[in-house]
């Protein structure tokens, strides 16, 4: 049903159409739950499962309540295949970067860029390391993390910029710390079962 909606409601856009199309040609015969399990197990951590896709409509829809605009930048955290940065680069036209610690995703996902006249950025990096001072609103879909690198996240991200969004799946940044204050929430379904997206803004301190 969601890949039917997304067809049906986005592929009118023709460059995010090319650029999904581009994306499901790279995988075709690659797994990405298997290239980052393989990559995590690499690593030696403990918890390897750590892939997973956000449905497009609902990450479209809670951008569209937050009145995403242009002149936004859009950063995932931890972007996976890069197909989220991809529809908010096409459909919401704003700047975008996907960073993720898998080198293969951004190999294929730098590929895919390249074919697009406005092309989103996509960087190879641990998110802890990484340069978020560009970002307004960013997408931290931090589920099965290990909690001492969430913990970490979170101090990291407290100290961007006052009134930069965070969207967070499942839990509000308030439950771990002051910094930051809950602008609004909304149900979601997401493969494995019903849940909560939060969006999240940096009080000044
Ligand atoms: C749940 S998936 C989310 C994929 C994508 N953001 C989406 O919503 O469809 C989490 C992603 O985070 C990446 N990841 C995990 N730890 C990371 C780290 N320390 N730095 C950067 N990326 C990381 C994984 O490789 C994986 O692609």
């Amino acid at each position: 049903m969601e890949e039917l909606k997304v067809r049906r409601f986005f592929y009118k856009n023709t460059l995010f159409k090319q650029a999904d199309l581009f994306l499901k040609q790279s995988y075709q015969e690659q797994n990405p739950y298997l290239i980052c399990k393989n990559f995590m197990q690499s690593r030696g951590l403990k918890q390897v499962h750590v892939y997973g896709e956000t449905p497009l409509t609902e990450l479209y829809s809670i951008l569209i309540q937050m009145n995403l605009k242009k002149e936004d930048c859009f950063i995932d955290l931890g972007c996976g295949r890069g197909r989220n940065v991809f529809f908010v680069s096409t459909v919401f036209n704003c700047e975008c970067m996907g960073i993720d610690i898998v080198p293969l995703f951004c190999k294929e996902a730098k590929k895919i860029a390249a074919s697009l006249s406005h092309p989103p950025q996509f960087v190879c990096e641990d998110m802890s390391q990484a340069d978020l001072s560009e970002g307004t609103v960013l997408y931290f879909y931090a589920l099965c993390l290990e909690e001492n690198f969430l913990l970490s996240m979170i101090a990291k991200l407290e100290t961007l910029q006052a009134g930069t969004k965070i969207i967070t799946v499942s839990f509000p940044l308030s439950d771990y710390s002051k910094a930051f204050s809950l602008l609004f929430s909304k149900k979601a379904s997401y493969p494995w079962g019903k849940t909560g997206l939060f969006v999240n803004v940096i009080i000044a301190n």
